[in-house]
């Protein structure tokens, strides 16, 4: 499943659903570059699962718990970007049973502890923001001068989410055959 996400707002309404439709035992990898939106979609899934906020870069844990409001599952969010290895994802000893998991940078972590997840690719199309700095030198200037808004000024990502594994099969979000 492939979709375009055009905003901040609405990458937080993707996780909504997305956080609707998972359940305890479900594990999400959320693979994208830096400031892609991962920690934003997972703001998302939060809000959709009912769990406690907030949700936020999980920058001096590797893992947070946010228990759950409603009676479903906690989410657990790990930031795997200083994880070395697949080893050190089990280390964690997460209760993957009982929790929904998602992992920031998890790609190539993940098969070491499950046999199913939702692949989700967050990517920024070429010609927006690459365009930008292509262009000339003060129109770069113009964008620094305007401080950090350009950093987080709304643009569209392509966001793919590919399920893996039993888990998913039979759902939408399987991957093709
Ligand atoms: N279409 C969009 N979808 C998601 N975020 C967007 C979009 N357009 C702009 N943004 C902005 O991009 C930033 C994404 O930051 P976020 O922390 O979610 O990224 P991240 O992928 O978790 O980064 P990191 O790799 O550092 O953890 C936010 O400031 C958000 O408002
Ligand atoms: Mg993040």
């Amino acid at each position: 499943m492939r979709l375009d996400v055009v905003d901040t707002p609405a990458m937080e309404a993707f996780g909504r659903e997305l956080g609707a439709a998972l359940r305890a035992g479900d594990i999400v990898v959320l693979t994208g570059p830096l400031g892609a939106g991962k920690t934003t979609l997972t703001r998302g899934i939060g809000a959709g699962l009912g769990v406690r906020g907030p949700v936020q870069s999980p920058t001096f844990v590797l893992a947070r718990t946010h228990p759950n409001l409603v009676g479903g599952a906690p989410l657990v969010h790990v930031d795997a970007y200083r994880l070395g290895s697949a080893a050190l994802l089990d280390d964690l000893d997460l209760d993957f049973e009982r929790s929904v998991v998602v992992v920031e940078w998890g790609a190539g972590l993940v098969e070491a502890v499950t046999d199913s997840w939702l692949e989700v690719v967050i990517e920024r199309p070429t010609g927006a923001r690459g365009a930008q700095f292509a262009g000339p030198a003060d129109a770069v200037d113009a964008a620094d001068a305007s401080g950090d808004a350009d950093l987080d000024a709304d643009e569209p990502r392509i966001v793919t989410v590919t399920g893996i594994g039993p888990r998913w099969a039979d759902t939408p979000y399987a991957a093709p055959a």
